[in-house]
């Protein structure tokens, strides 16, 4: 193992993995991203570290600055490590259904933590998407990552993950069929997945959204529905309960910030194919998000 010289650089070059027991002899090789290992416990390390690492480079983040979040969780443990390690202050609003652990662990790594309530509507000022937006207003000199909205998050996964995936490929004498991801704020599947269809034309890109997620109703009915937010009995019988279950996992974008037909036309055509539809546009397009990494 290489030695480094802080924690930051041992952000990436995670291992690929074959997996043995969740598909059969016969079934297509399968192969798993160990991005688990990751020093912060998740892919995001890397879109931290690649944002942050551009902003401070280009004069967006100066000495002294604080950086603002709003995360569940994995997005905040890669920015804490970043800011710990560079010497930086760090806040983050939390909705209050995450576990203390979580909380715990970011304010071991020295951030700072607003838990925000989970049961409020995106827009909604007590929201921690709103919370942390007044924050870095009210915070002279702070730096917010926005990975919903900021680019650099697909621009990160274009120039690290997918290009490593690919290394690691090449390396080991494979090809690659297909790039399967959870879609998230969609920063990895645009941006590995824009890359990897670059150097491997023939894979299809795969994204995974749980039920209750406006993609999964896109997907099926080619129409853009509300965010469906209600914890009223009558809604969670309509269907509201898909959405809280959806609640539960991290960056879960719920509302698309322009209108479809801003949208790519490719995109935007009715019923898109999973190949078609998330890569270079999911992470752009939301723009009010309920819960978030
Ligand atoms: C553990 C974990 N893995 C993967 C993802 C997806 O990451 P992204 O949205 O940055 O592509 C997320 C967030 O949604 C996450 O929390």
């Amino acid at each position: 193992m290489p030695v480094f010289d802080n924690i930051l650089q041992a952000i990436g070059r995670t291992p690929l993995v074959r997996l043995h027991k969740l598909v059969g002899p016969r079934d297509a090789a399968v192969y798993a991203k160990c991005e688990f290992m990751n020093p912060g416990g998740a892919v995001k390390d890397r879109m931290a570290l690649y944002i942050l690492d551009k902003a401070e480079r280009e004069g967006r983040i100066k000495p002294g600055a604080t950086i603002v979040e709003n995360t569940s969780g994995n997005t905040g443990m890669g920015v804490a490590l970043w800011a710990a390690v560079k010497g930086y202050r760090c806040v983050f609003t939390m909705p209050d259904k995450m576990s203390s652990e979580k909380v715990n662990a970011l304010k071991a790594f020295g951030a700072e933590v607003v838990v925000t309530p989970t049961n409020v509507a995106a827009e909604d000022p007590r929201s921690y998407y709103e919370t942390a937006k007044r924050i870095h207003r009210e915070t002279p000199g702070s730096f917010m990552l926005n990975q919903y909205h900021n680019p650099d998050n697909i621009e990160a996964h274009y120039r690290l993950t997918g290009p490593e995936l690919e290394d690691d490929l090449r390396k080991a004498g494979l090809t690659l069929d297909a790039f399967v991801a959870g879609l998230g704020t969609g920063g990895t599947m645009s941006g590995a997945g824009k890359y990897l269809k670059e150097k491997f034309p023939q894979a299809k890109n795969v994204g995974a959204d749980p039920d209750g997620s406006v993609y999964l109703d896109y997907f099926k009915t080619g129409k853009l529905v509300q965010p469906h937010v209600s914890t009223s009995r009558a809604s969670w019988r309509r269907g509201g309960w898909r959405a809280r279950r959806a609640c539960s996992r991290e960056d879960r974008p719920v509302r698309p910030c322009t209108s479809p037909s801003s949208w790519p036309r490719r995109w935007a055509r009715a019923r898109p194919s999973w190949s078609s539809c998330p890569t270079a546009a999911r992470a752009t397009s939301p723009s009010s998000i309920r819960t978030s990494g």
